[in-house]
């Protein structure tokens, strides 16, 4: 069965995307930022999942003030870097898992959430920003297969942090009733505390920041209560992006191990936040009899359904 190993938070800020594309990299300014992700990458070259499911959150590029869903899941063969106003970044393009974000879609909507599926997807700094910090600069390809799962943080309403976390949880479920054995890696990306426009332009809240992430690691369950207003007042407007994280944070044990932390102000007027947690029973499967018990039942109300829709679909009602 896939297993979800790990989960990754990571701040997007489009700026370190061109610090890489336009080699400044070693200037004191990013070398600062970059520094703290060398472990990361180190890391992930180790862990080497087999597919990432990275939960970002599209900057009027794939989508647009005439359609925005609240969840957008990408189930194509693969995802084109988008031209965000200077040219597509010079990333690979991401390849999809068609296979299994089909099934995550089947079990994620079965299980009442109601993903819109996306079978053409651009990505954009959100997405591919991320995976520069923890994958480096390939040249040709990405070393694995992608899940995009965008979200709408940009016009209101967006998801609460309770609904994100039990995603969250329903995206396990789903990974974890799929047959073939791979090892998943989920990111949640964006924030930390940032306000890009207004009077409060620039504002930072390290104290809260630091916080956000303490509850990531020891008590989420905290952070599914904080309501919208909160976020805007101490993370600033785009500070909301942070419930994305609680999406990862839902697809893992209830308790980690936090391998790594690394935060760092600023960032083009934005605070940089970065956390590794890996679950506990990543190195087992099934990590319990227990679990293994539910994921077969899980896989087996999956199979039903399938079933009980080919019936209807072939009588034509
Ligand atoms: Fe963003």
């Amino acid at each position: 069965m896939a297993k979800i190993i790990a989960g990754v938070g990571s701040s997007h800020v489009p700026a370190i995307g061109a610090a890489l594309d336009n080699g400044k990299t070693e200037e004191p300014y990013w070398k600062r930022v970059f520094s703290g992700f060398e472990k990361s990458k180190a890391w992930m070259a180790e862990t080497k999942p087999d597919v990432a499911i990275v939960v970002y959150n599209d900057h009027a590029s794939a989508f647009s003030m005439e359609m925005i869903p609240t969840f957008a899941l990408g189930c194509a063969a693969e995802f084109p870097p988008a031209d965000e106003g200077w040219g597509p970044r010079p990333v690979p393009v991401v390849k999809g898992h068609p296979a299994l974000a089909a099934h995550i879609a089947q079990s994620v909507i079965l299980d009442e959430f109601d993903l819109t599926i996306v079978n053409k997807m651009e990505v954009d700094h959100g997405l591919t920003v991320p995976m520069n910090l923890l994958f480096g600069q390939p040249k040709d390809h990405w070393p694995c297969p992608v899940i995009p799962l965008a979200v709408n943080v940009v016009m209101y309403p967006p998801p609460t942090g309770h609904r994100c976390y039990m995603l969250g949880k329903a995206i396990r479920r789903a990974v974890e009733s799929y047959p073939e054995d791979l090892r998943v890696v989920i990111f949640g990306t964006g924030g930390l505390s940032h306000q890009i426009s207004g009077p409060r332009a620039g504002l930072i809240n390290s104290k809260w920041d630091k916080s956000f992430l303490d509850n990531l690691s020891k008590d989420p369950k905290k952070l599914t209560r904080i309501p919208h207003l909160e976020y805007m007042r101490e993370a600033g407007a785009e500070g909301i992006e942070m419930v994305m994280w609680l999406i990862m944070r839902g697809a893992l044990d209830d308790k980690v191990d936090e391998v790594y932390r690394f935060y760092t102000v600023p960032a083009s007027n934005t605070a940089v936040g970065h956390i590794i947690l890996e679950n506990k029973s990543k190195g087992k499967r099934p990590s319990t009899a227990k679990s293994a018990a539910k994921s077969k039942a899980h896989g087996r109300r999956l199979a039903a359904a399938r079933k009980t829709t080919h019936r209807i679909a072939s009588k034509g009602t």
